[in-house]
C-alpha cells in the first residue's frame, strides 16, 4: 500500500488540535519536536510538520497528499487544492480593526487609508467588492502593532478571543471572513 503524506502545522494555533484529530483516528507514531517528518507505525501514513503558510503549496504540488490548515490560509494562497472537509476546530475570523479612539461609521471611511495585514489577497478582494480604495501594507506578523507605531491607520488580522486587539487599543469594525481548520488534498485525490 502506498504511504499517504499528511502535512500539519509544526507549531501554532492549528497544531495541537490537528494532532489530536490524528490521535482520534487511531493513528500512532513516535515523534519528538525536533523531527519534521515521522512515519506512523500502525497506518501507511507519513506526517510532515511544516509552516502553515507553506502547506497549500506543498499540497498543490503533490509533495504532501493532504494537509490540515486554516481556510484563511487556503484562500490567501490561492493554490489549486481540493477541499476535503471542514474540521470544526480553530474557528476564527479575519477582521478589520481601527484604533479605539478613531471614529468609524462604515467601510467607506477606509478610503485613502493605510491598512496593515498578512492577508493582502483576501483584503484586496473585499475592498474591491466594497468599492473602497485603500493602501495595503503587507507585514507577516505582529500586525496589531502597526497603528501605534504610525505604520498604518487600520489592521486586517485574525481574531479569535479578541484579546490581542484589546491589548493593542484596537476595535473590530468589519468581519471579512469566517474561517476554521480545513483538510485539503492534492488535485485528483479528493
Ligand atoms: C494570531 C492573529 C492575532 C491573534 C488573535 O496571531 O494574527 O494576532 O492570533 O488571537 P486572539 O483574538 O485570541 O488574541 P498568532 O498568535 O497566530 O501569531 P502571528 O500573527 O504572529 O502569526
Ligand atoms: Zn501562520
Amino acid at each position: 500500500m502506498e504511504t499517504l503524506k499528511l502535512a500539519v502545522q509544526k507549531s501554532g494555533r492549528l497544531s495541537e488540535k490537528s494532532l489530536q484529530f490524528i490521535k482520534e483516528c487511531g493513528i500512532s507514531y513516535a515523534w519528538n519536536k525536533a523531527k519534521l517528518k515521522t512515519q506512523s507505525y500502525n497506518f501507511p501514513l507519513e506526517l510532515l510538520f511544516l509552516r502553515d503558510d507553506d502547506i497549500p503549496k506543498y499540497v498543490a504540488d503533490g509533495v504532501a497528499d493532504i494537509g490540515i490548515i486554516g481556510e484563511n490560509v487556503m484562500l490567501e494562497k490561492g493554490k489549486t487544492v481540493g477541499l476535503v472537509e471542514k474540521m470544526g476546530f480553530s474557528r476564527c475570523r479575519l477582521s478589520i480593526a481601527v484604533p479605539q479612539t478613531s471614529e468609524y461609521n462604515g467601510i467607506s471611511d477606509l478610503n485613502g487609508k493605510k491598512i496593515a495585514t498578512s492577508y493582502p489577497v483576501i483584503l484586496q478582494k473585499h475592498l474591491d467588492e466594497q468599492g473602497v480604495t485603500a493602501e495595503i501594507h503587507e507585514i507577516s506578523g505582529s500586525v496589531e502593532i502597526a497603528p501605534s507605531i504610525g505604520l498604518a491607520d487600520a489592521v486586517c488580522d485574525l481574531v479569535s478571543t479578541g484579546s490581542t486587539l484589546l491589548s493593542n487599543g484596537l476595535k473590530e469594525v468589519e468581519v471579512i471572513l469566517r474561517s476554521e481548520a480545513v483538510m485539503i488534498a492534492t488535485p485528483g485525490l479528493s
